[in-house]
């Protein structure tokens, strides 16, 4: 399962206005095509900052990008046209109607018309709730939401789908949807790079991880080649707090 490289970074380093420590100190990552790539470090280990660079929404203070094969820079146009994003924040009109957000949001992709309505549908039914689309957002509950905020990310069916924290504060049965989704959407040739604090889905998940710590990699591979090379330790959590350590990350 190694196609050919769709994220290509190359010491990426990001220093955001007025802080001292980099967020993104010199991040180097090859993702192949096909890959459920996860991403997975404690609080501000940097995985927003690395994904929001990888879609274009921030820039870095130095370093390389490469998606989908086109350098980042002065490619962000057609990058756009085959990548999708699931921010971690929810990015939904709160008074708008379910539906009335996915086509708006489907029409900045440059989805219209028939197309556009049967994408709606298919999405909503498929997330089961098709009988909650004319509701407004702001009447849904945190599940609900996540569910929704997925399909915006994947209306214009992407080759390349970034999720920031897609399964975070819902219960087991919308988790379970939104994975196994993933999972349907992959096997259909969609390359996903995923964050998560969740050890035990990522495990189950992911072909392939980094986790990352206060901007840099510690640790890179396949799960549970990951597992078989560290002795001692039985599961991707365990590997995780004793490379991450167990102190708090606020800042
Ligand atoms: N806009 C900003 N301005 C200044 N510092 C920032 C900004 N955004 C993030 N940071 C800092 O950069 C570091 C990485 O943050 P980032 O949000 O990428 O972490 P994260 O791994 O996504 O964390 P979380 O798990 O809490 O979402 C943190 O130290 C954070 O405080
Ligand atoms: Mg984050």
């Amino acid at each position: 399962m190694t196609g050919n490289p769709v994220i290509e970074t190359l010491n990426l380093v990001k220093i955001y206005a007025r802080s001292e420590e980099p967020a993104l100190n010199g991040i180097s990552l090859i993702i192949p095509e096909g890959e459920i790539f996860g991403l997975l470090g404690p609080n501000g280990a940097g995985k927003t900052t690395t994904i929001n660079i990888l879609c274009g929404i921030l820039r870095p203070t130095s370093g390389q990008v490469k998606v989908a094969g086109m350098e980042l820079n002065g490619n962000l146009k057609e990058i756009k046209k085959v990548i999708g994003v699931v921010p971690q924040d929810i990015a939904l009109y709160p008074t708008l109607t379910a539906r009335e957000n996915l086509c708006f949001i489907g029409s900045m992709y440059g989805l219209h018309g028939k197309l556009l309505q049967s994408r709606v549908n298919e999405y909503l039914t498929l997330f089961g709730l098709m009988e909650f689309a004319n509701r407004t957002i702001k009447t849904y509950s945190g599940g609900m939401k996540r569910r929704i905020n997925l399909i915006a990310g994947i209306l214009n069916r992407p080759k390349i789908l970034f999720l920031d924290e897609p399964t975070v504060g819902i219960d087991v049965q919308s988790r379970t949807v939104i994975i196994d989704y993933l999972k349907t959407l992959n096997a259909e040739g969609t390359t996903i790079v995923y964050t998560s604090h969740y050890m035990e889905e990522a495990e189950h998940l992911c072909t392939s991880i980094a986790i990352i710590d206060q901007g840099h990699i510690i640790i890179q591979g396949r799960p549970a080649e990951m597992i078989d090379s560290q002795p001692g330790y039985a599961n991707l959590e365990s590997i995780f707090l004793h490379l991450t350590g167990r102190t708090l990350r606020d800042h």
